[in-house]
């Protein structure tokens, strides 16, 4: 039996949190939580080594100190809005947050600039998305929201639609801020105004047309807020958070960015326009107030600090071997890497952008148009070795000994049979337990390693509706490497 976590009273109910591939919500309660409440004393300091959602960080800040870290820039923003909090600052910058007050005059004027430049565009869009609404699914619906959808250049780089500008279209107005110059000078210069970003590169794609000039004026008015008031960087980092959850949930695609929606079924232009009726701006007050109540039923330590690394960046190579190294000693390190070969920055792509704000360029295929997917250059998306079958032994092997190096106890999240290291075993050694096999890698740094499991529904990773086991491979008594 694990240790109760805490009092009901002083446990945060779980939190809501972005759509998101291996998102720990459900292994939390009744498993992962006793097993770290088993592992690391009230107030011991704690990594969450790739946080993503934050679900566990965000669990985690109510009972340790906690250092969280992922290469997206989108799970840091996250983690930093629930975690990074002064527990002598915190309800000062609560009692400070007035969404309507602080971004307004910002987003109106961004609002109105792209309003202008899209306003036939944007009369067609309601009108189509009223008439679905009041229940009209009929054929000529349906012809109507498809010939609307595939109007020409509707946004900037688009695939296979080369030559002069189109003349009496939707998008007449929009065709000088979407050309090539154009988002190359807001490249140079993402303050530029008005902010287009989401409607021009994902307008009728991932969101609808409203939405991604709405997502737009916010992320505009974010980034304008003033830097110098007393929680400036609490707010900016509060309110983008929000805004990536409005994302998250608002997304024409199924529950990510990985491929847009095609238009050529009835029933996905009606699951499109069902999910383009949703208003991002009252979405967005709903999940400013949904953090903000978060991080109000959280008794936060004072140290927490996020990060937005490969995890090998926290790693110093000294003479003893490997070792994690981050701005104070740790107890345990929570690491829940990917399971499958998907990245995450194919699937989050648009996370990412808007995190970052800077209009990259899209990968394009070998005749040089833009991929369906619109993601940016691979260059500039992050690979991990967790996804390779060739390489994610080694990384597993890397984590084990940097962890047992800085004298840390190691928690692991995986699951059987489908993570991707487990059905490299099996491969190699198909006689062996591949959960062996894992147990067997981390005795390599530690005295005790314990297995436990979890049944569960798999829904995500291209497993869907499988059963699986979640596994937690719990190591302690890390030891020094074998001379
Ligand atoms: C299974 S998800 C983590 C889910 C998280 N625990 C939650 O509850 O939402 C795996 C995460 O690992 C991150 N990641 C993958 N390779 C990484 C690396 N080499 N360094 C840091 N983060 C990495 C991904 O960006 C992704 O967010």
């Amino acid at each position: 039996m694990h240790k109760a976590v805490d009092s009901v009273e002083s446990v945060p109910r779980q939190r809501r949190t972005i759509w998101y591939m291996g998102v720990k919500t459900r292994v939390l309660p009744n498993f992962l939580d006793g097993v770290l409440a088993d592992e690391a004393p009230l107030g011991a300091t704690v990594v969450d080594l790739m946080s993503g959602s934050a679900a566990v960080a965000a669990h985690c800040a109510n009972h340790y100190r906690v250092y969280a870290n992922d290469v997206q820039r989108y799970a840091q923003v996250i983690s930093s809005s629930l975690i990074e909090h002064d527990p002598l600052r915190k309800s000062g910058f609560l009692e400070s947050l007035d969404a309507r007050s602080a971004l307004d005059s910002a987003f109106r004027s961004n609002l109105r600039a792209l309003e202008k430049l899209y306003a036939r565009a944007l009369e067609a869009e309601e009108s189509l998305l009223k008439r679905h609404a009041s229940g009209d699914e009929s054929d000529q619906w349906c012809a109507d929201y498809r010939r609307f959808l595939n109007q020409p250049r509707s946004v900037y780089a688009t695939t296979g639609q080369k030559g002069p500008a189109s003349h009496g279209g939707l998008y007449e107005e929009a065709q000088a801020l979407l050309s090539d110059e154009s988002i190359a000078a807001y490249r140079h210069d993402p303050s530029r105004r008005p902010a287009c970003l989401t409607t021009a590169y994902y307008a009728n794609i991932y969101f609808g047309l409203r939405q991604s000039i709405v997502i737009d004026s916010l992320r505009a008015a974010i980034e304008d807020l003033p830097a110098s008031s007393i929680h400036a960087r609490e707010t900016r980092t509060h309110y983008l958070s929000a805004l990536l959850h409005v994302a998250s949930i608002s997304t024409s695609g199924t529950s990510h960015f990985a491929q847009p929606r095609h238009t050529t079924k009835d029933s996905e232009l009606k699951a499109l326009a069902a999910r383009r009726t949703i208003d991002i701006f009252e979405r967005f007050q709903f999940w400013s107030s949904e953090i903000a109540l978060q991080v109000r039923e959280t008794t936060h330590l004072s140290g927490n600090q996020t990060f937005s690394a490969p995890y090998r960046e926290f790693i110093n190579d000294g003479s003893q071997g490997p070792e994690l190294r981050f701005p104070g000693p740790v107890d345990l390190v929570y690491l829940d890497p990917p399971y499958t070969a998907d990245h995450y920055s194919r699937f989050y792509h648009v996370l990412e952008v808007l995190a970052r704000h800077d209009y990259p360029e899209l990968d394009r295929d070998a005749s040089g148009s833009v991929l369906r997917g619109r993601y940016p250059k691979l260059a500039g998306r992050f690979q991990s070795e967790f996804c390779l079958k060739t390489r994610v032994e080694e990384e597993f092997r890397t984590v084990v000994h940097a962890t047992a190096g800085a004298g840390a106890k190691l928690v692991i999240s995986y699951a059987s049979p489908t993570g991707l290291l487990l059905k490299e075993y099996v491969r190699r050694f198909p006689e062996k337990d591949p959960v062996e096999q894992l147990r067997q890698l981390c005795r390599e740094r530690y005295e005790t390693v314990r297995v436990e499991r979890m049944p569960l529904m798999h829904s995500g990773q291209g497993d869907s509706n499988l059963q699986i086991d979640e596994i937690l491979v719990v190591c302690t008594r890390p030891r020094g490497p074998k001379a």
